[in-house]
């Protein structure tokens, strides 16, 4: 039995062999949340958080510590996360839980460099071990600009809070942006690392806690069907696609600058590839996941030349649903002058001799013709088809399309006889979808992903490698257009710039129309 067991009386799961179905719960700890103000905190974090004490799975003896420097008593910032969780938890609101769930709501106020503060919370945290036996356990999450990172681990290392106490754990949980390029994040990680080990550090990317996105394992790696053609000798290409509707007003301060390859390519959409492209792991262990991904990260590189095989683009005014919405350069907190890329589109090679051949196309964007995250396997034409020319005339190329959401599931695009008495044949889905299927609704990523953190579960955490591997893919791209000129403009409300359909026009395959 470990000393937090013995102290509190709570009873590791891990140790119990036991029916995996069964939610694990976590045991006594404390968050602290640096960053409390931020709009991820209020909109993500602390409904999350509420929804895990709602499905119980968070201990009743749990503690919240926000830190900002706004001038907050703990009442105050406990009516800051009523109003979050009210307005964006998914669950019902449940007086009994929140009654539960504020008791242990805390507030230090400070600044980074505030090392009294820092202090205070370190006092704070004990006394909160002290009074609601949260054992020792502290998580502390970084949601905050990438720039104060150094800043909050020097003091978290200074105050003794980052060195975990026997029998204990002290964890930290890191937002992307990870760095800006590998040097970067090479100079972070090593920052990071001197402070936690990477045992103990979580780097979130939130679309590794999405249902369907863990599902992609499941369909690859539970089933008999799909393995056979799943490589080069059936697959013609992999599209992947992250589009969204919404544009960037107010974000500038941290969009501007950054663009959508950093943003999400680097992270969410090479996860997603490295998902969908990596071979079977020898179990489901945190290493040989990580192990998995890693091998076909490190075989990844950009097809060249760069000028054809990426493109990069900034919308301009136009319509969305209805609206008339303005240009990136009108949004509020964007320079006139910015060359910020809100769309961005790359091809990858894969050298493995699974994936040889097969271009993988990454793209993503925000106000396009609507929100939608899938990766499509596209398959290559029947090698002979014995139907007059005429017949087949509406016949594309069979798909697997993994939907990762909206409207999560599975379609199947295949060819079928069209009824009558000719041998037409024409596209036909067949569907899986989670909504029809399943009658429990997913919960939200950071549910899942916090839950982990503070069960100690690091499957779902991009490590260190990766992180660096993905930038090393992604630099030369990034490289290239930093000395090429300015994006593209498109439209808003359409699929992105001209440059991008004439990046797959020129190979003579087409994208898919989500
Ligand atoms: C974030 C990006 O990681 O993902 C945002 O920083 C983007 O720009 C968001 O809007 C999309 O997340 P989701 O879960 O809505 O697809």
């Amino acid at each position: 039995m470990g000393a937090a067991e013995a102290a509190t009386g709570w009873r590791n799961p891990l140790r119990d062999k036991r029916d995996k179905r069964m939610p694990r719960i976590a045991g006594p700890c404390s968050v602290v949340i640096f960053g409390v103000t931020g709009d991820l905190a209020r909109k993500k974090l602390m409904p999350a958080i509420y929804d895990l004490a709602n499905r119980g799975l968070l201990p009743p003896t749990f503690a919240l510590v926000g830190f900002a420097r706004r001038d907050w008593a703990d009442e105050d910032f406990s009516q800051v996360v009523r109003d979050a969780v009210k307005q964006h938890a998914r669950t019902p609101f449940r007086q009994e839980v929140w009654d539960r769930l504020s008791e242990g709501i805390r507030f230090v106020q400070g600044t980074f460099d505030d090392e009294k503060a820092f202090e205070q919370l370190a006092e704070t945290l004990n006394k909160l071990d002290a009074e609601r036996g949260t054992g020792g356990n502290h998580a502390f999450y970084l949601s905050i600009p990438p720039k104060a990172f150094p800043q909050v681990l020097e003091q978290l290392s200074s105050t003794g809070l980052a060195k975990k106490a026997e029998g204990y754990w002290s964890r930290v949980v890191i937002e992307k942006p990870f760095g800006q390029d590998l040097k970067s994040a090479e100079e972070l990680n090593a920052i990071v690392n001197n402070v936690f080990p990477e045992s103990s550090v979580f780097r979130i990317d939130h679309y590794l806690g999405k249902e369907t996105v863990q599902n992609i394992l499941a369909l690859r790696f539970a089933n008999e069907l799909f393995e056979p053609v799943w490589n080069s000798h059936y697959v013609d290409s992999v599209q992947i696609t992250m589009a969204e509707d919404i544009g960037l007003g107010g974000r500038g301060g941290y969009y501007d600058g950054v663009g959508a390859a950093r943003d999400v390519i680097q992270n969410h959409l090479l996860q997603l590839l490295a998902l969908t492209a990596m071979e079977e792991p020898v179990s489901f262990s945190p290493d040989e996941l990580q192990a998995e991904k890693i091998k076909v990260l490190s075989a990844s590189t950009l097809a060249e030349p760069l000028d054809q095989t990426t493109s990069r683009g900034q919308y301009t005014a136009g319509w969305q649903g209805g609206e008339r919405v303005v240009g990136l350069l009108e949004e509020e907190g964007f320079s006139q002058t910015s060359t910020t890329e809100t769309f961005a589109a790359i091809t990858v090679d894969v050298d493995t001799r699974r994936w040889a051949g097969v271009p993988f196309y990454l793209r993503t964007g925000k106000r396009l013709g609507r929100r939608v995250t899938e990766i499509a396997l596209i398959f290559k034409r029947a090698p002979h088809l014995p139907f007059d020319a005429t017949m087949t005339e509406e016949l594309g190329q069979n798909a697997l399309v993994i939907r990762v959401q909206p409207d999560e599931g599975i379609t199947l695009r295949f060819g079928s006889k069209v009824p009558g008495n000719q041998m037409e044949v024409r596209d036909v889905s067949m569907d899986f979808s989670y909504g029809s299927a399943f009658a429990e609704e997913s919960p939200e990523a950071y549910e899942r992903l916090i839950l982990d953190v503070l069960l100690g579960e690091p499957s779902l955490f991009p490590v260190n490698e990766e992180v660096e591997l993905s930038w090393k893919i992604l630099d030369p791209a990034l490289d290239y257009w930093g000395s090429h000129g300015k994006p593209d403009p498109y439209e808003s409300g359409g699929w992105g710039p001209d440059s991008a359909f004439e990046m797959l026009r020129r190979t003579g395959r087409e994208w898919r129309r989500p």
